[in-house]
């Protein structure tokens, strides 16, 4: 499997690394955001869960909408191929990511985090049904592959963690290994919603202020010095729908979905079991089927797809 794995790797590699092109700022965040990944974020606090899941919603009242969410992903791609690129791949955190891959003969996961791939590696090792995994350390601003070497392609919430000279360069670098007549999937972070800032106002303002008083508190009494506790989050950078039309669509061919309106900030303050929660998400989970390009351009996260 090894040898096998070595030589369709032959095959997709161009065999350069453009790391040197970055500037030394951009070198230090990816090493900034690399470290994060390889320290804390991958690192797993139960079975199967890992501390980078405190950005998810776990809770069961949720479980159907983000499983919903999870596999629009797949809708856009082409059912089955030879390659098949996760690029920012992370350690294949849900069940759903090995939907989209189905269909193909190997699915290849790239991170510059050797943490993540130790695990995707894990998570898929010869299983079939995600496709037989080959996995690569890399920049996904800079990937090592050929011209259109792959007939799928996402990458979920990976892009907003480049410094911001080199988001565009990333989708241009996505096109470029995307195959003819093929889509690939990207998903990211708005810097802000028009749809739900309005009720993460107080949340926000809530934190603030328990930040504030615990800060006070600690000065009149501080505990024993200790060991500082890890970092909590990494750098990230965010755009808009602006952006996105005025930077990338000039020069991809693009459109723009839904993936999901709402943060779990959202979901944790205002959905809950015995309020109607999941109700609310069914509700909600409707409108965006609707109105798939206003909540994509106007909710949190939106769905881009990138059409050769
Ligand atoms: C928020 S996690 C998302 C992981 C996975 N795509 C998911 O949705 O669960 C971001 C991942 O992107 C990786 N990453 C960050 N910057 C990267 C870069 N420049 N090139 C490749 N991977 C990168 C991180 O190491 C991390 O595994």
């Amino acid at each position: 499997m090894e040898r096998l794995s070595g030589i369709w790797l032959e095959n997709l590699s161009t065999g350069r690394n453009n790391l040197h092109m970055d500037t030394s700022t951009d070198i230090q965040v990816k090493q900034q955001v690399r470290q994060f990944y390889d320290q804390v974020g991958w690192q797993e606090v139960g079975e199967g869960v890992y501390q980078n899941a405190r950005f998810e919603d776990l809770r069961p009242v949720s479980r159907e909408y983000i499983h919903n969410c999870h596999l629009r992903v797949g809708k856009h791609l082409s059912p089955e191929g030879k390659f098949f690129l996760d690029a920012g791949s992370g350690p294949i955190q849900y069940p759903e990511y090995l939907e989209y891959s189905k269909g193909y003969q190997a699915r290849v996961c790239v991170d510059i985090s050797i943490v993540a791939l130790k695990e995707a590696r894990q998570r898929i090792g010869d299983r079939k049904d995600g496709g037989q995994g080959l996995f690569v350390v890399a920049d996904v601003a800079n990937l090592p592959f050929v011209d259109q070497a792959f007939d799928g392609v996402v990458s979920l919430h990976t892009i907003h963690h480049l410094p911001a000279s080199e988001h565009q360069q990333a989708f241009l670098e996505l096109f470029r290994v995307l195959g003819d007549s093929r889509t690939a999937v990207v998903v990211n972070g708005w810097e802000s919603s028009t749809i739900t800032d309005f009720f993460v106002a107080p949340i926000k303002w809530g934190r603030r202020t328990r930040r504030r008083i615990t800060r006070r508190l600690s000065k009149k009494s501080p505990g024993p010095p200790g060991p500082k506790t890890s970092a909590v989050s990494t750098f990230v950078n965010k755009h808009n729908a602006s952006w996105l039309y005025d930077e990338v669509s000039k020069i991809i061919q693009l459109e723009l979905y839904v993936w999901r309106t709402v943060s779990v900030r959202f979901l944790k303050a205002y959905i809950h079991p015995h309020l109607g929660g999941r109700w609310i998400l069914r509700q909600l989970f409707w409108v965006e089927e609707r109105f798939p390009q206003y909540m994509g351009e106007h909710g949190l996260y939106p769905l881009i797809v990138l059409k050769k």
